[in-house]
């Protein structure tokens, strides 16, 4: 990362006071290669932010480590000043890897109830307060209607909704979204970034939002942390999608165009297709993964 980057990534000497996230020289490694090294960053309670990045730059890796389930092998991290484990209870989190949650014989309410108490997949005995919470959850998704009707049934948007009430269970203070927006219409797309953007402010809620798609988010995200090469550069958009930062990150010269109200990265072979889950039509790195940057 070159300088103006890494000056963006850390926080600022004294600022980490009352931060609701705050990582304080982390390297992360999984598999013996380091997917975050030396990574500082702070971010303020109440604050929206993209996490942006090619596949395999870590952003499922700092949501993680955000929760606890990953330990650094180096350097602090701490959540609302504690650290992450303590914390994680404080935590809504969507999961990027959801595939089977259609199979499942449950209605729409008892998929919800079933992740509370942690008991993400099985159901619990839930007591009036319980209850409440399933239903204000459900109600703050505007999903009351798919109460009762099975998870098969549900359209993709549908079921997303509901895997939002899960993530709304008790009334987190940080809410950790992985690829919500994945396989859903732009239409959709938009009404999800719409609704938790309406959580956000109303609620007040931290919120990191994984994405490989900035634009459905240009209005919504107060700032983008854009993981690369296992680093970070966090600022608001114009600072961080430029093409300096960018390629200082990929290691490679991007430029970043804006046409009609839209961000398009381009590298040095033309632009980025913005289906960034096509594996199959990108290069890959030598861990299976793809190795070029994405339309933000
Ligand atoms: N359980 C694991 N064991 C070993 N390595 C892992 C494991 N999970 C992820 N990795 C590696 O860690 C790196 C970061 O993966 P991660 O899932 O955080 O990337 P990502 O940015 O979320 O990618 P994507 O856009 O594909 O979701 C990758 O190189 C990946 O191969
Ligand atoms: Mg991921």
């Amino acid at each position: 990362m070159d300088a103006v980057a890494a000056r963006r990534a850390r926080p600022r000497a004294g600022a980490l006071d009352g931060q609701a996230i705050e990582f304080d020289r982390v390297t992360i490694a999984r598999g013996g290669r380091t997917v975050l090294g030396d990574i500082s960053l702070a971010i303020r309670p109440g604050e929206f932010v993209a996490i942006l990045g090619p596949n395999g730059a870590g952003k499922t890796t700092l949501l993680q480590a955000v929760l606890g389930l990953l330990q650094p092998i180096a350097g602090d991290i701490r959540i609302f000043g504690t650290k992450p484990r303590r914390a994680s209870r404080a935590a809504g989190y969507l999961p990027q890897q959801r595939m089977a949650v259609a199979e499942l014989p449950l209605r729409g309410w008892d998929f919800v109830a079933s992740a509370l108490n942690g008991e993400r997949w099985g159901l619990p005995l839930i007591g009036g307060n319980g209850r409440r919470q399933v239903d204000q959850a459900l109600e703050t998704v505007a999903a009351g209607a798919l109460a009762a009707r099975s998870l098969c049934e549900l359209s993709g948007g549908e079921l997303q909704r509901l895997l939002l009430a899960q993530a709304l269970l008790g009334r987190p203070k940080l809410l950790l979204l992985d690829e919500p927006l994945i396989s859903l219409d732009p239409h959709f797309q938009q009404a999800v970034v719409a609704l938790v953007k309406e959580i956000q402010q109303s609620c007040g809620m931290t919120v990191l939002f994984t994405a490989h798609d900035l634009n459905p988010l240009l209005g919504a995200v107060d700032r983008v942390l854009y993981l690369g090469n296992g680093k970070a550069a966090l600022g608001v958009v114009d600072e961080v999608i430029t093409g300096d930062v960018l390629s200082a990150l990929y290691r490679m010269p991007i430029e970043v165009l804006r046409v009609n109200g839209r961000i398009l990265v381009v590298a040095g072979h033309g632009p980025v297709e913005t289906e960034a889950h096509r594996h199959d039509a990108y290069g890959q790195d030598a861990h299976g993964h793809d190795a070029r940057p994405q339309n933000v």
